[in-house]
């Protein structure tokens, strides 16, 4: 990979860089398609990365398939799919980590303990062997954008972060590789949270600026849902993920709530 990416840069070819885990749906092509309109070639990275994962988290069961990611790829015009093993990236005696202070230790990063240090790690790996002009991420995963952000900015990766709008399903829920573990019953109580997002971004407009009020409002919408189990409701600065008590201008809802064994996030902007 780095000596194709090499190549094509000499030719003088910009790189457009996806990085995923595979298992793609239209979320992922979305951030395909962008690419192929804004450069020459467009790279795809499908690597389930061990290091983002939890002792107890679902590394395992998480779904792969190679032949129809490829498929799905080549249609979205993506140029060329790196597939690395988990041994060529981690081999014996790796020790080296990139860890973004403080964005990876709120929200998901309570959680789900070290996963943001694997995110950023892999990332940073990633663009040193893609060497992307640009490199997509998807708003579904707000805090990951920031924390990527941060981490390009401060180590001066020559990589332009572009950050896309959540690809949804037509209920509303966001599209997620994950959404295919869910039953048939918490699949329709996970509509909740868009229903809660939208519920949120009404009160606001409609005048409703204290945070704990409105995140009360969606709490109690989300837990008339059998299967619904909340990790956290939040209200923050998008830019910085201050926490925000009073909506003035524009402010990030994200919340992260498990049903049955799937943990789903989804986040919404709103604007007072
Ligand atoms: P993965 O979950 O496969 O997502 C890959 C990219 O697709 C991420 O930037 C994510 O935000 C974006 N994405 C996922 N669902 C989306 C949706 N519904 N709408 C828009 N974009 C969506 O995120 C990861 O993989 C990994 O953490 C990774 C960055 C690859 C590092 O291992």
């Amino acid at each position: 990979m780095s000596q194709l990416s090499r190549s094509l840069r000499l030719q003088g070819k910009s790189i457009g860089f996806v990085p995923t885990m595979g298992y793609l749906h239209e979320g992922h092509l979305s951030l395909a398609r962008k690419a192929n309109g804004d450069s020459d070639i467009v790279i795809m990275s499908i690597f389930v990365n061990p290091v983002q994962f939890g002792p107890q988290e679902d590394f395992k069961k998480y779904p792969r398939n190679l032949k129809r990611d490829t498929a799905l790829a080549k249609s979205a015009g993506v140029d060329v799919i790196f597939y690395p093993s988990a041994k060529s990236m981690y081999p014996a005696g790796y020790k080296t980590y990139a860890e973004v202070e403080g964005l990876s230790d709120i929200l998901c990063g309570e959680f789900r303990p070290g996963h943001f240090k694997g995110v950023s790690t892999v990332v940073a790996k990633l663009f040193n062997i893609v060497q992307p002009d640009i490199a997509y991420f998807g708003q579904k995963d707000a805090q990951q954008a920031i924390v990527i952000r941060r981490m390009a900015l401060d180590l001066n990766m020559p990589v332009e972060i572009k950050v896309m709008p959540i690809v949804r399903e037509k209920d509303g829920l966001a599209m997620s590789s994950r959404n295919t573990y869910l039953s048939k019953n918490e699949r329709q109580d996970a509509f909740v949270l868009r229903k809660v997002l939208l519920l949120a971004k009404d009160l606001v407009r409609r005048g409703k600026r204290n945070s704990s009020y409105v995140i009360e409002k969606m709490r109690l919408m989300i837990q008339e849902k059998r299967s619904a189990k909340i990790d956290y409701i939040a209200i923050l600065d998008a830019q910085t993920m201050a926490p925000v008590k009073f909506i003035r201008g524009k402010a990030l809802v994200a919340l992260a709530v498990w049903f049955g064994k799937t943990r789903l996030i989804d986040n919404i902007v709103v604007n007072s």
